[in-house]
C-alpha cells in the first residue's frame, strides 16, 4: 500500500476549553475575509440553533469544536476539546471530522465522524464515530464505534454519511490498488454497516490523478430532486487537490451504475487568486437558510502541501440551470465577500494573518517572539510568518490575567516546564493552566512595553538564560540585557 505522507507539525495535541478574550470590536461593513484561521485543514461547519460549528483536522489525539454566533467570530474563537483518545488502535492521527444530527435510539444525537489510527503509521487508519449526550453539538460525546465492512475491513478515511428515501448510506475513501477509491455502504444504525461496501468511483481523468491518484472527502449535497456526491481528487499536498462530482441517476444507490462522474472538476486551483490545493469541503447554510455555503481549505502557494498550514475558506455558492452546483472560483484572501444572509456579525480580523498579536524583542530591530514546531525563541526572520503571530487570551487560570496562544498550532500555548519555556499543547489541567496563565506587567527594561510574569511562579518573568528563553527570576534579572531580554512591545491584536 501507498503509503501516504501527511506532514504532521502536531504531534499529539490535547486540546481543551480556550478560555475567550473579549473578541475586539466587529469590523463594520458586514463583510469577512478569508481564511478563518492559520491552520484548519478538512474543515466540517453546520449552522445550527443560531451558532456556527466549525471542526476541523487535528492530525493528533483530541477532536475539537469551535461555536460562534457569527461567522467572523470563528476567527476568535478558541476551539474546544470534545473528546479525546488513548486506545492505541485508535488513539492518533485524528483526521477530517464531520459532525451530523441524526436519529439515534434514543433520539436526534450528533454523530462526530473522523479517521484516526496507530500512533507509528498512516497505514491503520480507520473510520470510527462519536455520539453526543443530547442534541448540544459541543458534547459531550463518548466513543461510539469503528465503522466497517467485515468482509473488506481494510485502510478507510473520509468517512461521511448519505441519506436517501429515509436509508443511510456510509461514504468512505479506501485504496484498490494504485487508486484511492470512493466506496457507499448501507447502515442500520449511524454506527453500523448492514451490508458491503460498494466501489462507486475511481481516480479516472487525468485531474484525478496529479501526484497520486485519489478520490477522498466525499460529501453529500441535495438540492431539490437531486443527490450529489462532491469529492476531493488527486493527492491532497499537490495543488491540483480539486472537488469532483458524481450525480445520483436515481437507481438503487448501492449500485455503481447509480452515479454518474462529472468529466471535469467543479472547483479548482486559482493561480490569479493565489489559492491552491483547495478541497476537502463540507457545506452548510446561511442563518436564515435561503443562501447555500461552501467551506473548503487551501493553500496560500503552489507550494503548500497536506499539512495544519492549509487554512479553512468559506464562500457562497448558486445552482446552475440544470440543478447542479456552480461553486465558481476559490475567492482570494483579499476579497472581501458579503456575510451569510441573516449573519449579524462582522469580521473582527480581516486579515487574520496581520492581526495577530506579535511580541517585538526590546532593544532588537525587527526581532521576534516565535516558536519552532514546540520550541520557544526570539528571531529576526520568521519563516512561516505565522510562527510569530499569536493569539492573547483571557488567562486560562485567572481571566485578568493572559495566556498565549500560537496562532497556527490550535490549542498549543506558551507556558514553563520547570524553568525552560516551551509552547504545548493544552491538556484542560489546572496545572497546565496555571503554568500557561501569564500577568502583564510594566516592561522591565521599559515601562511603555510589556514583561510577563508567571501566575504560578510569581515574581518570575519570561526571560532568558544562556541564550535561551527561560523562567528567570526577577533577582537575576540584574542587567540592561537581562532586562531588554524579559521585555516585549505587543504589536497587532
Ligand atoms: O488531511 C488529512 C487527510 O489527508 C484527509 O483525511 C484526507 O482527505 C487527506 O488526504
Amino acid at each position: 500500500m501507498l503509503i501516504r505522507r501527511w506532514v504532521l507539525l502536531m504531534v499529539a495535541l490535547g486540546l481543551s476549553v480556550g478560555v475567550l478574550q473579549a473578541a475586539p470590536p466587529q469590523q463594520e461593513g458586514g463583510g469577512l475575509r478569508n481564511p478563518l484561521n492559520l491552520s484548519g485543514p478538512d474543515p466540517w461547519l453546520q449552522y445550527y440553533d443560531g451558532y456556527y460549528y466549525l471542526a476541523t483536522t487535528t492530525g493528533s489525539s483530541s477532536l475539537t469544536m469551535r461555536r460562534s454566533p457569527t461567522l467572523g467570530g470563528l476567527k476568535t474563537s478558541s476551539p474546544v476539546q470534545i473528546y479525546a483518545e488513548t486506545e492505541p488502535s485508535r488513539c492518533c492521527n485524528m483526521w477530517a471530522p464531520e459532525f451530523h444530527l441524526l436519529d439515534g435510539p434514543n433520539g436526534p444525537r450528533w454523530y462526530y465522524y473522523y479517521s484516526a489510527g496507530t500512533s507509528d503509521t498512516l497505514d491503520n487508519q480507520h473510520t470510527h464515530v462519536l455520539e453526543s449526550a443530547g442534541t448540544d453539538p459541543m458534547g459531550p460525546y463518548t466513543y461510539k464505534a469503528r465503522i466497517f465492512d467485515p468482509v473488506n475491513d481494510t485502510w478507510a478515511i473520509d468517512g461521511s454519511i448519505l441519506q436517501i428515501d429515509g436509508a443511510l448510506y456510509f461514504l468512505f475513501s479506501s485504496w484498490v490498488g494504485p487508486n484511492q477509491s470512493l466506496f457507499i455502504a448501507p447502515m442500520s444504525d449511524p454506527w453500523t454497516l448492514s451490508g458491503p461496501r460498494v466501489l462507486i468511483a475511481e481516480p479516472q481523468y487525468d485531474w484525478e490523478r496529479s501526484g497520486l491518484n485519489v478520490n477522498e472527502g466525499p460529501v453529500a449535497l441535495y438540492h431539490q430532486d437531486k443527490v450529489f456526491i462532491i469529492y476531493s481528487a488527486s493527492y491532497c499536498a499537490t495543488p491540483d487537490y480539486s472537488l469532483g462530482m458524481l450525480t445520483w441517476t436515481g437507481g438503487d444507490p448501492l449500485s455503481p451504475q447509480s452515479w454518474v462522474k462529472h468529466p471535469e472538476p467543479l472547483f479548482e486551483r486559482s493561480d490569479a487568486n493565489g489559492v491552491f490545493g483547495p478541497g476537502h469541503n463540507g457545506f452548510f447554510t446561511s442563518p436564515d437558510g435561503t443562501e447555500n455555503w461552501i467551506v473548503y481549505h487551501a493553500n496560500d502557494s503552489a507550494a503548500g502541501v497536506c499539512d495544519p498550514q492549509r487554512t479553512t475558506r468559506v464562500q457562497k455558492f448558486t445552482w446552475n440551470e440544470d440543478g447542479t452546483p456552480n461553486f465558481g472560483v476559490p475567492v482570494p484572501l483579499t476579497e472581501t465577500i458579503a456575510l451569510p444572509s441573516g449573519d449579524t456579525g462582522g469580521d473582527p480580523m480581516p486579515d487574520i494573518t496581520q492581526a495577530l498579536t506579535r511580541f517585538a524583542a526590546y532593544g532588537l530591530d525587527e526581532a521576534y517572539l516565535r516558536h519552532v514546531d514546540v520550541a520557544v525563541r526570539v528571531d529576526f526572520t520568521i519563516n512561516p510568518a505565522m510562527d510569530a503571530r499569536f493569539f492573547l487570551r483571557s488567562g486560562l487560570a485567572e481571566t485578568a490575567a493572559v495566556s498565549i496562544e500560537a496562532a497556527n498550532m490550535p490549542g498549543y500555548y506558551l507556558r514553563h516546564q520547570g524553568n525552560a519555556i516551551v509552547f504545548a499543547p493544552n491538556d484542560g489541567s489546572a496545572e497546565f493552566a496555571a503554568a500557561a496563565t501569564w500577568w502583564r506587567r510594566p516592561g522591565l527594561a521599559d515601562p511603555n512595553w510589556t514583561s510577563f510574569e508567571s501566575y504560578s511562579q510569581p515574581g518570575k518573568y519570561i526571560g532568558q538564560q544562556f541564550g535561551v528563553m527561560a523562567l528567570v527570576d526577577q533577582a537575576a534579572i540584574s542587567t540592561n540585557r537581562a532586562r531588554a531580554d524579559a521585555t516585549f512591545q505587543l504589536e497587532g491584536g
